[in-house]
């Protein structure tokens, strides 16, 4: 069965405390926080001390979407704050080996994250370096936009790859995933479906908004 990230980017984080519980009954399997800088992307993305706040309160996985320009200088905090995933994108760096390298000395997994534009084989030379691959379908930067279905060709020549070199890099799609989105993408080999605004703004709720995506 697909597995479920739930992006905070778009929910009230003054009301944690109301959603958490919500998640886990949903059975979520990860949170994810879109870490942003105002220069990668024109947004300012979560606030890290969410990251904080919430990681004595529950077990489920956290995993940081760093959106920033230097994100070799935000691993150790990152580390330190509750991550058990850093995901930094292929554009943001001229060394991806040696920040793949520092977030796992960080006692962190790696994950590796390709922007709307970037075409996958950017990133296919890292699959067996990294925990996961990331791709976005949508702009880098703001939740709540259309799938761009670019993105699933990219997830079929990653999973090619993956299944040919026998790699363990997971798949995860994030940007405009909802119930319709979240078929084709798993026809298209994702293995985790990232979702913000469809959990979060469900006429149903988030249990409801979730079980719709497991469907998948
Ligand atoms: C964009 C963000 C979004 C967010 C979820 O930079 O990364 O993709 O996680 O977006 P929606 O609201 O489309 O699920």
């Amino acid at each position: 069965m697909v597995k479920i990230a739930a992006s905070v980017l778009n929910a009230d984080l003054t009301k944690w405390e109301q959603w958490l519980p919500e998640l886990e009954k949903a059975r979520v399997d990860r949170i994810q926080f879109d870490i942003m800088d105002n220069k990668y992307v024109p947004n300012t993305g979560v606030d890290k001390k969410i990251i904080s706040e919430l990681r004595p309160h529950t077990k489920l996985f956290f995993e940081s979407h760093l959106m920033v320009e230097k994100p070799e200088e935000h691993i150790r905090e990152f580390s330190k704050i509750g991550n058990q995933l850093i995901i930094f994108h292929i554009e943001t760096t001229p060394d991806p080996l040696k920040l793949i390298k520092k977030i796992k000395n960080a006692g962190c997994r790696a994950g590796i994250a390709i922007n709307n534009k970037t075409p996958a084989q950017k990133i296919g030379p890292y699959l067996s370096k990294v925990d996961l691959a990331l791709v976005m379908g949508v702009d880098a930067g703001f939740g709540g936009q259309e799938f761009n279905p670019y993105a699933l060709g990219k997830m079929k020549y990653l999973k090619d790859i993956i299944y040919d070199d026998g790699l363990e890099c997971l798949v995860e799609i994030d940007g405009g995933i909802n119930a319709q989105t979240a078929k084709t993408a798993v026809e298209n080999g994702a293995d985790i479906l990232v979702s913000g605004t469809f959990i979060f703004d469900h006429p149903k709720g988030i249990v409801q908004a979730v079980k719709e995506l497991k469907k998948a």
